[in-house]
């Protein structure tokens, strides 16, 4: 059975008992790829013909643009036709369990805490993906995403305490500095594409500025040219947290703007007032050629992913990884 691969026109033929990854990966394809475990949706390919057997890859907003599977875990059963993405913007961190020790614990917001670790060994990620943190048995893991690097090559996570969470409503009582937990990563697709000068649209909620923050800093510190301007939406202004370091890349680089969005109070001063999505309409008639970066609920992602299709946004240059809110 031959696999024709979109968009580099190379023809390869699928090797019996063999995922589609490993045919792919044994014919040197350039394929991003961590896990090799279908958890981490960076192997997603588009089945543009044929039948590839497989779990599904399409979260609701890609689900009506196509067939996605997960190569690591897809099977070829006829000669077909793949698109795999941007050859340019392979990332293969392999996936790691390592522990990590608490370095920092503290409040950023009244419901968020900023938790920082240092793995025992370096950790390699693109900005934007997230870790599994075991914080006691296996019922006790939670997905978060890592902020950012700090200057103690510590790695950052925001966390939102959820009143009567499992987990998380424990936290502020269980954890300190010194203690040891277990860490998965990186994972997620939904990471930072440097090959390309477009313009770059970020939308948060919530702790979702967590990978934002990661893909800005990304992107500002390392000299990316293209103009970043972020949407970051929250209920009231006690729910903000991480203003200052906005103003602060505000400061530096002139490229990169926000734009703080609050739908629980009346208009006023600094804030749009109303729903990230709105802000969209508000300030963008046309994405196209944008690349967007999305990160909060999975009703936002949704919300927002169609607003940016309405205005020309390719459904292809929209990342964003669904997390499911889990306390
Ligand atoms: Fe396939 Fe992670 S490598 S889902």
């Amino acid at each position: 059975m031959d696999i024709l691969i979109h968009p580099i026109n190379q023809t390869v033929r699928a090797i019996p008992g063999k995922t589609l990854l490993e045919t792919l990966l044994d014919n040197t394809v350039p394929i991003s790829h961590s896990c090799l475990s279908g958890r981490c949706g960076t192997c997603r390919c588009k089945v543009v013909d044929g039948k590839v057997t497989g779990p599904s890859a399409a979260e609701g907003r890609l689900a009506q643009h196509g067939q996605y599977v997960l190569a690591c875990q897809s099977y070829v059963e006829t000669d077909c036709v793949i698109e795999i993405p941007e050859v340019d913007e392979i990332v293969t961190h392999p996936t790691k369990t390592l522990k990590a020790e608490v370095v920092a614990f503290d409040s950023l917001a009244h419901d968020v805490r900023r938790l920082r670790l240092k793995p025992k060994k370096p950790l390699s990620y693109s900005p934007g993906q997230f870790a599994n943190l075991t914080f006691w048995a296996e019922d006790g893991t939670r997905s978060y995403s890592m902020a950012g690097v700090m200057e103690d090559e510590s790695l950052e996570f925001h966390i939102r305490i959820v009143p009567d969470g499992r987990v998380t409503s424990l936290l502020d009582n269980a954890i300190k500095v010194g203690d040891s937990i277990k860490l998965n990563g990186p994972l997620g697709a939904s990471y930072l594409r440097r090959n390309n000068a477009d313009p770059m649209l970020c939308v948060a909620t919530g702790t979702g500025l967590a990978p934002i923050l990661s893909i800005l800093r990304g992107a500002l510190e390392t000299q990316m040219p293209n103009p970043i301007h972020l949407i970051y939406g929250a209920r009231t202004e006690r729910d903000l947290y991480g203003v200052e370091a906005l103003q602060q890349l505000q400061k530096q680089y002139a490229h990169f703007q926000y734009t703080i969005t609050l739908d629980h109070v009346p208009e006023q001063g600094n804030y749009f007032h109303g729903l990230v999505t709105q802000a969209i309409g508000e300030y963008f008639s046309d994405l196209t050629g944008w690349r967007i970066y999305l990160a909060g609920a999975p009703a936002m992602v949704e919300a927002a992913s169609l607003a940016c299709t309405k205005r020309g946004a390719n459904i292809d240059h929209i990342y964003a990884d669904a997390f499911y809110p889990s306390g």
